[in-house]
C-alpha cells in the first residue's frame, strides 16, 4: 500500500509502522494521532475475537480508554481488517478500530474494509484499496499533477539489489545454523534453531487420521517458556522441494549471495527503498530456498505482476498479467478440473503470542480445563506441572479435564499419561466424550451438562474455567452450555447469566485459548 501511495503522491511523505513501534507508551499515541492527518490502519483478528500481539497495547488503550469525545478532529482514516468469516468475531478489531476512530472524530474515508482469508484476501484488499486511491487522490493530488491520473498505477513492484560473492574470497561463519541466534531476544522476528528430538505418532493403528507429538530439544538455544505459552514453528521445505527449485534457477546450491534494499551508492531503490531485505543475508542458495522462500503456495498477484515485469518472453509476461487479472481468476481454470483437497494437519498455529493463558499462582485453586482433540495440548502442561508440585509435597485443588476424540481405539491421545496424572493425584477427575462410538454424537459440553453441579460449585468457590481448542464449533458450543449451567444451577435470569460469565471472562477466571 505505501509503495503504491509513494508512487502515486510524490510529495506526500508515507511511513509505514507497527502498531508497537509507533508509541512507547499510552500518551503517546495520544500524542502522536492527534497530529496525524491520513492514517490508514490494518488490524488482523484471531482467535477469540483478539487483536495480534503488535497491536495489543494499542487495541486495549484505544478501546478501553479514558472518556476522549471528539479527539480526532484532524484525522482522516481508513481502515482494513484481516480475518476470517468462519469465525464468531469477523474481523472484530478492525471493525471496533473503525467505529471508535469515527466516534471520536476522525473521517471515515471509506467503509473499513473487512479482508476474509476464507475467501481471498488478496482480491478483498484489492478492492478496498481501489475504493481508498480516489479519497487519497482528492486529498494529496495537485491540481496541476496529471501523472497517474490517466495511466492507472498497478501494483508496486518492490526490487532488491543481489550481489553474488566469492565463498573463497570472504571469511564468512553462517550463523544461521547455530542453536542461539546471538541476538538477545526470542520472538516471531528472532527464531532460534532447535532440533526435533522426539517424533512420534499419537493415534492408534486403527484410526485412519494421524496426530503427530513433537518434541524439540531447546537446550543452548535460550529459550524459556512458562506452562501454557504459544511456540510458533517455522519448518523447511523439503529437501526434495529445494532441490527443484534449484534446478529450476539452473544455480548451485552454494551459490553465495547478499541482497540489498539499497542501491549500490546507499540511495534508496525504486520500490525496494523503504522495505527491509526479506530475509537475512548473505547466505547460500540453498540456506535463501529451505528456509525462507515459500515454495509451495500459489504465488500472490502482486508477485505475479512482479514477475510479468522481468519476465524476457513476451507471452508469458502477458499470461502472467492475465493470471494477475480480475478476468485471470476465472478464466484461468475453465478448461480444468478442479479439486478441493483439505489437508489436516493437526499443528498449532504459526504465529507465537505470550498466553493469557496460564495457571493460576495458587495451586490449591480448583480449575476446571476442557481441551477436545489438539486441545489438550496445554492442559498436559498443567497437569505435568500440578505433578511435579505434587510430588513436592505441595497441597492441590481440586481439577476436572474434559476431553474429546472420536474412538477409544483411535484418536484417544496421551490416553496412558492421562490415567497416570489420576494416578499420582495432580488431575483429580479425567472425563473424556467419545463422539463416534455410540449412536449418538457425545461432545465435552454434553458431559460438562452431565456434571452441571460440580462445575457450578467449582465456579461459585472461586475456581478456574480453561478452553482450549477449536473456536469456530467447539468453543462456542462450551460456551452455550456453561451459560445454561449458570443459569439453572445458580436460578439466574438469562440477563444475569450474561453478566455472571462475563464477569468471569473480565476476572481472568474462564479463559479461552482457541482458534
Ligand atoms: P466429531 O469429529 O465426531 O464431530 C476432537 O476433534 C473431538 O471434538 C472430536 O471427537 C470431534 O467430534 C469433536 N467435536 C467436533 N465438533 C465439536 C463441537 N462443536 N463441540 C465439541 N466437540 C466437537
Amino acid at each position: 500500500m505505501a509503495e503504491e501511495a509513494r508512487a502515486r503522491y510524490e510529495k506526500a511523505v508515507f511511513k509505514v509502522v507497527d502498531l508497537d513501534d509507533y508509541a512507547a507508551e499510552d500518551e503517546e499515541y495520544e500524542e502522536k494521532l492527534r497530529k496525524e492527518t491520513i492514517v490508514l490502519l490494518f488490524l488482523a483478528t484471531y482467535g477469540d475475537g483478539e487483536p495480534t500481539d503488535n497491536a495489543a497495547r494499542f487495541y486495549k488503550w484505544f478501546t478501553e480508554g479514558k472518556e476522549k469525545e471528539v479527539w480526532l478532529k484532524d484525522l482522516k482514516y481508513a481502515v482494513f481488517g484481516l480475518g476470517n468469516r468462519q469465525y464468531e468475531h469477523f474481523n472484530k478489531v478492525a471493525k471496533v478500530v473503525d467505529e471508535l476512530l469515527e466516534e471520536q472524530g476522525g473521517k471515515r474515508l471509506v467503509p473499513v474494509g473487512l479482508g476474509d482469508d476464507d475467501q481471498c484476501i488478496e482480491d478483498d484488499f484489492t478492492a478496498w484499496k481501489e475504493q481508498v486511491w480516489p479519497e487519497l487522490d482528492q486529498l494529496l493530488r495537485d491540481e496541476d499533477d496529471t501523472t497517474g491520473a490517466s495511466t492507472p498505477y498497478t501494483a508496486a513492484i518492490p526490487e532488491y539489489r543481489i550481489v553474488f560473492i566469492d565463498k573463497s574470497e570472504v571469511s564468512f561463519q553462517d550463523k544461521s545454523w547455530s542453536l542461539a541466534n546471538g541476538s538477545g531476544v526470542i520472538d516471531i522476528h528472532h527464531p532460534v534453531r532447535s532440533n526435533v528430538a522426539v517424533r512420534k505418532e499419537l493415534h492408534k493403528p486403527a484410526s485412519d487420521r494421524s496426530c503427530i507429538h513433537l518434541e524439540f530439544d531447546i537446550s543452548g538455544t535460550g529459550l524459556v517458556y512458562e506452562t501454557g505459552d504459544h511456540v510458533g514453528v517455522y519448518s523447511e521445505n523439503s529437501i526434495e522441494t529445494v532441490e527443484q527449485a534449484e534446478k529450476l534457477l539452473d544455480l548451485s546450491p552454494d551459490t553465495f549471495f547478499s541482497v540489498h534494499a539499497d542501491a549500490e551508492d546507499g540511495s534508496p531503490r525504486k520500490g525496494g527503498g523503504s522495505l527491509a531485505p526479506p530475509f537475512p543475508s548473505p547466505c547460500t542458495l540453498r540456506t535463501a530456498l529451505l528456509r525462507y522462500a515459500d515454495l509451495l503456495n500459489s504465488p500472490k498477484k502482486a508477485a505475479l505482476v512482479a514477475l510479468a515485469a522481468h519476465a524476457s518472453d513476451l507471452a508469458e509476461a502477458e499470461r502472467l498479467r492475465f493470471l494477475a487479472s480480475p478476468a485471470g481468476k476465472d478464466g484461468s481454470f475453465q478448461n480444468s478440473c478442479n479439486v478441493c483437497i483439505s489437508l489436516w494437519t493437526y499443528t498449532n498455529r504459526k504465529d507465537s503470542p505470550r498466553s493469557l493463558f496460564d495457571m493460576d499462582e495458587d495451586p490449591t485453586t480448583p480449575i476446571i480445563m476442557i481441551g477436545p482433540g489438539t486441545g489438550l495440548a496445554p492442559f498436559r502442561g498443567f497437569l505435568q506441572e500440578r505433578l511435579a508440585l505434587k510430588q513436592s509435597g505441595v497441597e492441590l485443588g481440586n481439577s476436572i479435564l474434559f476431553f474429546g476424540c472420536r474412538n477409544r481405539n483411535m484418536d484417544y491421545i496421551y490416553e496412558e499419561e492421562l490415567q497416570n496424572f489420576i494416578q499420582e493425584g495432580s488431575l483429580s477427575e479425567l472425563i473424556v466424550a467419545f463422539s463416534r462410538e455410540g449412536p449418538a454424537k457425545e461432545y465435552v459440553q454434553h458431559k460438562m451438562t452431565e456434571k452441571a453441579t460440580e462445575i457450578w460449585n467449582i465456579v461459585s468457590e472461586g475456581g478456574y474455567i480453561y478452553v482450549c481448542g477449536d473456536a469456530k464449533g467447539m468453543a462456542r458450543d462450551v460456551h452455550r452450555a456453561l451459560h445454561t449451567i449458570v443459569q439453572e444451577q445458580g436460578s439466574l435470569d438469562s440477563s444475569k447469566t450474561e453478566s455472571y460469565v462475563k464477569s468471569l471472562q473480565m476476572d481472568g477466571r474462564y479463559l479461552r485459548d482457541v482458534w
